[in-house]
């Protein structure tokens, strides 16, 4: 096989609801504000024992049915978050509960909003360039853990979801994906952060450097979002137009727009800027908020399973987000 193909998708968000009108009960804020500023009116948000790798799997499994491909048939899965149940990546621990025989490769990418499609365009290289025939691209991510609660200008952002792609070898020349643009700008890294605790904030004995050090833990997301939509505004429209050009497509033959799914305002300034009219530009982000990496891959299923998107259809893609990272995929479904 040369070619790779979109053969199935599925998604899954946690079952606790929280409206606009919920948050401004714990912040300062109104429905109207969120609904004017961002678009955003519910999001889902894990609770309980519920886990993000919890809804990875059931999202994977739902691909996989859609595809009728067993998990047995799967050599590579691929989990694009930024927010794993364990340090040390959590696509292994999915690989095992999908019930994946012989041990095949499972790793995380981390790459916030820009993840999926990042993961996207890997599983492609792999597929062309391993031999790989069956890759699980999973993008899921629970920002619920890592925002302040009492920050109004982040926590009315976002939402924990899960979705997920499977991409498989084929033999024809028509590729599932065909023709992306990657990027990454650490200068920009202040914009938008989760970092790690400084060390100092742990010492023990009031020395400079703490030693033994204590547990790492993480800040809350800190964000200056008039940056970040600045940014946005200005390299999503610049990257899938390089994209395009990659694959030797024109504006006029993407039949849908799928962007990450930050602000219904940055879905609208992206189109203007390249002329793409509302009704082809898919956006679900009113009952989910920002899904980070699962906001893509969760829209995808969304369309593709009400019939919005059709067989043969093209998909400009586009995700963007901390890091800085942004990336643009030309899909077929
Ligand atoms: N409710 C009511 N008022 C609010 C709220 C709120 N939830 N949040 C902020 N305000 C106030 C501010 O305090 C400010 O008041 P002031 O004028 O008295 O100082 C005023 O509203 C305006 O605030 P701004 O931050 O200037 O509002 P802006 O129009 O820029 O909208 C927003 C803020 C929605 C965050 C916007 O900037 C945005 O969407 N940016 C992009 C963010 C984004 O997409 N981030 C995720 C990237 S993906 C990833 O990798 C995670």
């Amino acid at each position: 096989g040369k070619g790779c193909k979109l053969v199935g998708c599925g998604s899954a968000v946690p079952k606790l609801e929280v409206s606009n009108d919920d948050l401004s009960k714990i912040v300062d804020t109104t429905d109207e504000w969120i609904s004017v500023r961002t678009g955003i009116r519910n999001r889902r948000v894990l609770t309980g024992k519920e886990k993000m790798t919890g809804l990875a799997v059931e999202a994977a499994r739902k691909a996989l049915e859609m595809a009728e491909v067993d998990a047995d048939d799967v050599d590579l899965v691929l989990l694009c978050s930024s927010t794993p149940d364990d340090l040390f990546g959590s696509a292994p621990q999915i690989q095992a509960a999908l019930g994946c025989k012989g041990n095949p490769l499972a790793f995380d990418i981390t790459a916030a909003c820009s993840g999926f499609v990042l993961g996207l365009v890997s599983a492609s290289c792999y597929i062309r360039g391993g031999g790989f025939k069956n890759v699980l691209v999973i993008g899921a991510d629970a920002l619920s853990r890592y925002v302040d609660w009492t920050d109004r200008g982040t926590c009315i952002l976002f939402g924990d979801a899960a979705g997920a792609v499977l991409l498989q070898a084929c033999d024809s020349e028509e590729d599932g994906v065909f023709g992306f643009d990657l990027h990454s700008d650490g200068e920009g890294y202040r914009h938008l952060h989760t970092g790690i605790k400084e060390n100092e904030e742990f010492g023990t004995n009031g020395s400079v450097v703490g030693f033994p050090p204590k547990g790492g833990s993480y800040s809350y997301i800190q964000m200056n979002g008039k940056e970040v939509f600045r940014f946005a505004c200005r390299v999503v429209p610049q990257s899938v137009e390089v994209a395009l050009e990659n694959a030797g497509l024109a504006r006029s033959s993407i039949d849908w727009l799928l962007l990450h799914q930050a602000n219904q305002r940055i879905l609208d300034a992206v189109a203007t800027r390249l002329e793409i009219p509302s009704d082809r530009v898919i956006s679900n982000l009113a009952n989910y908020g920002n899904t980070s990496a699962a906001s893509i891959p969760l829209a995808l299923d969304e369309a593709v399973r009400s019939g919005k998107i059709k067989p043969g259809q093209t998909i400009a893609t586009s995700g963007f987000g901390a890091g800085l990272t942004w990336g643009s995929a030309i899909i077929r479904w």
